[in-house]
C-alpha cells in the first residue's frame, strides 16, 4: 500500500516526538530538550537528545538523527509506510492510500483483527500454561526438563493449550468471536462437519511478526513417557532446583495442595507419534518464509552488534537468550528465503549461521551461505558438534562453554568450505569439482575487492596457482549471472536520477579525483566553523565545539586549511569561542588572510560546484547542524577510501602471508567503517 499525503500529514501533525521515543528509551528532560542512553549505540552517558519544539532527535555519540518517523523507522528497522502505519495506529489516524484518497480500511481492518485474535488466543495460552493443573502436570515439568527458565518462557510469551477438541474454540465464541475469524486467524480447523482447534495439548510458541505483533503459533508436542517407577513431584522439584532456579518456584506456585500423582518425563517422540510441530496455516498476516522467529527481540542487539546469529529452531532461539546473546533469529520451519534475507539486510551486514555439524545441518549451511552472500552479506559459519543444536549443546556445556565456543569457533565461509571439503572429498575429480563450487560462491559476492582477496585466499588454502582459480572464475562468471552484476545496470540509472550521488559509496570517485575533493570537503567545513562557529545547537553547546571535536584526530591535507585549524584547536583550549573573529583577532598575517579566504570562498564557486559537492549556499544558516554534520562524514567517508585506496594498492605488491593477511584485516575494518558512514550519511541526507 502507497499510504496518502493526508495520512503522513496527520501523523506529522499528531506524533508527539518525545511521547514516541519515550515508549522505547527512558527520557530526562534537561533545559529546553530531554536525553536519553543513544538506543542505537552503545553508551553508558546520555548523548541523545530530542527536541520536542523542533520535532527532531539526534545522537552526538553516533550521528543517528532525524524526525518522529525516522526514529520509528531506525528503531523498528521499518520501512516508511509501515513507520506511518505504525504512528497512525498509536494516535488512532485513519490510514488511507494513496491510489483513491479512499480509506484502504477493509485490508486494514481485516488484518487488525486478526492480530487482535492472535492476542487473544496469545493471552489464553499464556494463562493455561501458567494457571491451570493441566499444563502443572505437563507443560510445567516440560520447561523445567528442558531447563527453559521462567523469565525466557515469559519473555516469549509462551503458552499451553489444553488437551480437548474446543479449549479455545469455546472460550473465543464465548468472547463473541465468529467462526470465520477463527478459521481465518488458522486457530480453529472446519472438516466437514467437524470444527475443532488447532492446538491441542502442546507448548506454544507465539511467532512475532518484525513489530512483536503476533502473527502465528509454533506448537511442539509433549510427550509423557509412562514410568514404571513413579518419580513423585517432590523428587522432580529437587531435580528441577538443580537446573534452574528460578523454575522450581513456578513449579511450587503451581502445584495444586497435596499434589502426589506421578508425573513423568516427556519422551523424545518416536516416528510413529504426531509431528513434533504443528504451525499455524498461512494467513492474511502470516507468510511462513517472509519473517524470523525471534526478530522483534533480537533487532536493537543486531543493530548494535551489526551481526545476526542465525539458527533453525524455536528453541534454540530461547537457548542464545539464555545464555545472554539476544542478536539471534530462526528461519523456524523453511529453507532461508530471499524475503527474509531481506529482512535481516534491514539490521545487519554480518550473518553468523549455527548448525547442527551432521551431513543435513552443513547440507542446509552450504545452501544458506551462498543465498547470503548473493545478497551482499559477509558470512560466518559456527558448526556444533554432530547431532547437537544451539539448544541441546548449552544444556551440555552450559553458559560459559556455550558462548566462548560461539565466539571463538566461527569461520568465514571460505575456511569453512574448504575445510569441509577438504575432510570429505578424496579423488582429484572430487576436490576440482569442490572448488568449482567454491569458487562458485565467490562468484555471487557483488564486492570486487572481496571477490578477489577472497580467490587468493581460497588458493592458499587448496594449494593451487592463484591463475588456475581465476581462469575458473572467469568462466563460472560468464556462465551464470550473479545478483550483484543483474543488479548494477539497475543502480547506474537509478544513481544518475538521485539528486546525491555521494550516498552510496559505490558511485564514489576514485583515487585522483578523491583527494580533490578531500580538499573542497575540508575547506568547507572550515568555512562552516569560522562563519557558523559561535551559533549555539539544539543542545546549547556552540558549533565550533561540536565541530573541533569531531574534527580532532583528523590531519588536514590542504595546507591552508590545517593552518587555520590548529590555530582554531589552540584558540578553543583557552577557552576563547572559534569563528572568524577568533581569527581576525590573531597576531599572525597569514591566518588573518587565510581566514578571509576561507570565508569568502562559497561566494566564488559555481553552481556545478554547488551541484557536485552538494556544497550548500542558500538559506544556510538556518540548517547549519544539519549541514556540518553532513560536511563532516563526507570528508570522513572520503579519508576512509582514500585509505581504501592506498591498502588496495599495498596488496597489490610482492607479501609474505602475514603481511597479506593484515592488509586482508585492514580491508575489512575500513570497509566496515566505510558502510557505517555511508549509512549516517543516507540518514542525514534523507532528511
Ligand atoms: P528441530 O527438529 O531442530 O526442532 O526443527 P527444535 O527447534 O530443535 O525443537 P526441539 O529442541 O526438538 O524442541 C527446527 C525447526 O523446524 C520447524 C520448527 O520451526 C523447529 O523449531 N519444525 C520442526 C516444524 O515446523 N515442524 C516439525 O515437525 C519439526
Ligand atoms: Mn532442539
Amino acid at each position: 500500500m502507497i499510504v496518502s499525503q493526508e495520512t503522513v500529514q496527520a501523523v506529522q501533525r499528531v506524533a508527539c516526538i518525545e511521547e514516541v521515543v519515550a515508549d522505547f528509551v527512558p527520557l530526562k528532560k534537561k533545559g529546553q530538550n530531554f536525553w536519553a542512553c543513544c538506543p542505537f549505540h552503545h553508551e553508558h552517558t546520555p548523548s541523545f537528545s530530542v527536541s520536542p519544539t523542533k520535532g527532531f532527535y539526534k545522537c552526538f555519540g553516533c550521528d543517528a538523527s532525524g524526525d518522529v518517523i525516522n526514529f520509528v523507522q531506525q528503531i523498528e528497522g521499518s520501512t516508511f509506510v509501515e513507520a506511518i502505519t505504525y504512528l497512525a495506529q498509536r494516535y488512532g489516524i485513519p490510514v488511507t492510500s494513496a491510489s483513491d484518497g479512499s480509506p484502504d480500511l477493509q485490508d486494514y481492518r481485516a488484518k487488525e483483527s486478526l492480530y487482535i485474535l492472535l492476542n487473544l488466543a496469545k493471552n489464553y495460552y499464556i494463562d493455561l500454561l501458567w494457571h491451570h493443573p493441566e499444563a502443572a502436570k505437563v507443560a510445567l515439568p516440560y520447561l523445567a526438563q528442558r531447563a527453559i527458565p521462567s523469565a525466557i518462557a515469559k519473555k516469549f510469551e509462551l503458552g499451553y493449550s489444553l488437551d480437548k477438541w474446543d479449549g479455545f474454540y469455546s472460550f473465543a465464541i464465548a468472547k463473541g468471536v465468529v467462526l470465520e475469524q477463527l478459521i481465518a486467524a488458522g486457530l480453529v480447523v472446519q472438516n466437514g462437519a467437524k470444527i475443532y482447534d488447532r492446538f491441542r495439548g502442546r507448548l506454544m510458541f507465539p511467532i512475532h511478526n518484525s513489530s512483536g505483533q503476533v502473527v502465528a503459533f509454533g506448537a511442539r508436542h509433549m510427550a509423557i513417557r509412562p514410568l514404571s517407577q513413579p518419580i513423585c513431584d517432590e523428587q522432580f522439584l529437587g531435580k528441577v532446583q538443580s537446573s534452574t532456579d528460578t523454575y522450581s518456584v513456578v513449579c511450587e506456585e503451581h502445584r495444586p495442595q497435596n499434589y502426589h500423582v506421578a508425573i513423568g518425563l516427556p519422551k523424545k517422540p518416536t516416528a510413529g507419534d504426531s509431528p513434533k510441530y504443528v504451525n499455524s496455516s498461512e494467513t492474511l498476516v502470516y507468510q511462513k518464509g517472509s519473517l524470523l522467529y525471534g526478530l522483534s527481540f533480537a533487532k536493537q542487539a543486531i543493530k548494535q552488534a551489526n551481526n545476526c546469529y542465525l539458527v533453525e529452531g524455536y528453541t534454540d532461539v530461547l537457548a542464545f537468550h539464555r545464555a545472554g546473546v539476544e542478536a539471534v533469529v530462526a528461519s523456524a520451519g523453511t529453507a532461508l528465503t530471499e524475503n527474509q534475507i531481506d529482512l535481516l539486510r534491514r539490521f545487519a551486514t554480518k550473518v553468523t549461521l549455527v548448525f547442527d555439524g551432521d551431513q543435513a545441518g552443513i547440507g542446509a549451511a552450504l545452501r544458506g551461505i551462498d543465498k547470503l552472500l548473493a545478497k551482499g552479506l559477509e558470512v560466518k559459519v559456527i558448526s556444533l558438534p554432530v547431532g547437537e543444536d544451539p539448544d541441546s549443546y548449552l544444556g551440555k556445556v552450559g553458559a560459559d562453554a556455550f558462548n566462548h565456543y560461539i565466539s571463538c569457533v566461527a569461520q568465514d565461509f571460505i575456511t569453512f568450505k574448504a575445510g569441509f571439503y577438504q575432510s570429505t572429498q578424496q579423488s582429484p575429480a572430487e576436490q576440482a569439482k569442490a572448488i568449482r563450487e567454491i569458487v562458485q560462491s565467490i562468484v555471487a559476492i557483488p564486492d570486487e575487492i572481496e571477490r578477489t582477496l577472497l580467490l587468493k585466499k581460497c588458493s592458499k588454502l587448496f594449494a593451487i596457482e592463484e591463475e588456475v582459480l581465476f581462469t575458473t572464475y572467469h568462466a563460472l562468471r560468464h556462465q551464470t549471472a550473479p545478483v550483484w552484476q543483474q543488479k548494477k545496470t539497475f543502480t547506474k540509472q537509478h544513481s544518475r536520477q538521485k539528486s546525491n550521488p555521494y550516498v552510496d559509496p559505490k558511485n564514489l570517485p576514485l583515487t585522483g579525483k578523491l583527494a580533490a575533493s578531500i580538499e573542497a570537503y575540508e575547506r568547507e567545513i572550515m568555512r562552516i566553523l569560522l562563519t557558523y562557529g559561535a551559533t549555539k545547537l539544539d543542545e546549547g553547546r556552540p558549533l565550533y565545539e561540536y565541530i573541533l571535536l569531531e574534527l580532532a584526530d583528523v590531519a588536514f591535507r590542504s595546507t591552508d586549511c590545517s593552518l587555520v585549524f590548529e590555530y582554531c584547536k589552540e584558540a578553543f583550549q583557552k577557552g576563547s569561542v572559534v569563528d572568524i573573529q577568533c581569527c581576525l583577532d590573531s597576531t599572525a598575517e597569514r591566518i588573518r588572510k587565510l581566514a578571509i579566504n576561507l570565508t569568502a570562498f562559497p561566494h566564488d564557486i559555481s553552481q556545478a560546484w554547488v551541484k557536485k559537492y552538494g556544497i550548500y549556499t542558500i538559506e544556510e544558516a538556518q540548517h547549519v547542524q544539519k549541514m556540518s554534520l553532513e560536511v563532516i562524514l563526507r570528508l570522513k567517508i572520503r579519508l576512509v577510501q582514500e585509505l581504501i585506496e592506498e591498502n588496495r594498492a599495498a596488496l597489490k605488491q610482492e607479501l609474505t602471508e602475514e603481511e597479506e593477511e593484515q592488509l586482508l584485516k585492514v580491508h575489512q575494518v575500513l570497509k566496515d567503517s566505510e558502510r557505517s558512514i555511508a549509512k549516517q550519511l543516507g540518514t542525514v541526507v534523507a532528511q
